[in-house]
């Protein structure tokens, strides 16, 4: 397969057919992502949660997503890789925003970034993309400032906030985003949305009007322990999967079950009778 770049994706939306993105944070991840056949990998900085431990995205650094989205790359040939800004690397400045997307796109080979929020992301966005980066815009539920948004929770339920939802994502297409994730909306605002938007819009727990849809890897997979969103569905559930293998393990070391013979190294006969001596 060729490497999907921006302009695929509004040839897929023009074309009417739906765009499949996921996350990925290593080259196992990134592999599977390329195997299945998916058209857009982010590195989100989900991965803040789903594979460092903290208990938000905001902790975590540039460095960090850095050596997750280089790893990522390493995995990847077909899908566009898209990677997150973390939250504070971007916002204080266009230059600061430039600066901090440059270094992604020198040191990972990343092929776009993603920033969250409307307002004075607004103004980033088009500076990045001025800078000549493409950049994938994030409204609705956007967890790098969810405490200012009252929590994980859907947004833009009352009719001013959906204006408000309406209101960033026009701006961010209006400042040259080639794509846009809707994240946690009501499935009426993407509707009302959507005849107004002319750039790919790809939905998590947006409903089904978005041209494409995006799932956290270890949410879909089933690999993450805890509640899940409700737009989560899992197609697998590879957590129980692996503690079922690793139990087993466990218990073969501890019978002595493992190694059987054909696990060990042999040597030749005469070097043996040798060592024996
Ligand atoms: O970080 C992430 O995984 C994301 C997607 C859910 C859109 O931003
Ligand atoms: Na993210």
């Amino acid at each position: 397969r060729p490497r999907v770049a921006p302009a695929d994706l509004a040839a897929r939306k023009a074309a009417g057919e739906r765009i499949a993105m996921v996350t990925a944070y290593d080259h196992p991840s990134a592999q599977v992502a390329e195997a299945a056949g998916v058209d857009v990998v982010l590195v989100g900085d989900s991965a803040a949660m789903t594979v460092l431990g903290y208990d938000s995205t905001v902790p975590v650094t540039v460095d960090e997503m850095i050596m997750l989205t280089a790893a990522v790359r390493r995995g990847l040939q077909s899908p566009l890789l898209v990677a997150d800004l973390p939250f504070g690397s971007y916002e204080a400045s266009d230059e600061i925003a430039v600066a901090t997307a440059q270094r992604f796109v020198k040191e990972t080979g990343c092929d776009a970034v993603k920033i969250e929020r409307g307002g004075t992301s607004v103004d980033r966005a088009r500076a990045i993309v001025r800078a000549g980066i493409p950049v994938m815009g994030h409204v609705g539920l956007t967890p790098q400032t969810a405490t200012a948004l009252g929590g994980y929770r859907a947004q833009g339920r009352t009719a001013d906030d959906a204006l408000a939802v309406c209101e960033g994502a026009l701006a961010l297409q209006e400042a040259g985003c080639f794509a846009i994730v809707f994240e946690a909306i009501p499935s009426d605002v993407t509707d009302a949305l959507m005849p107004r938007m002319s750039v790919p819009v790809i939905g998590i727990g947006a409903g089904p009007a978005t041209d494409g849809q995006v799932l956290v890897f270890h949410d879909l997979l089933g690999i993450y322990g805890g509640r899940a969103a409700r737009f989560v569905k899992r197609y697998a559930e590879l957590r129980g999967d692996m503690i079922a293998g690793v139990e087993r393990y466990v218990a073969e070391v501890r019978a002595g079950q493992y190694p059987a013979t054909e696990h060990g190294y042999s040597m030749p006969e005469e070097e043996s009778a040798r060592l024996r001596e």
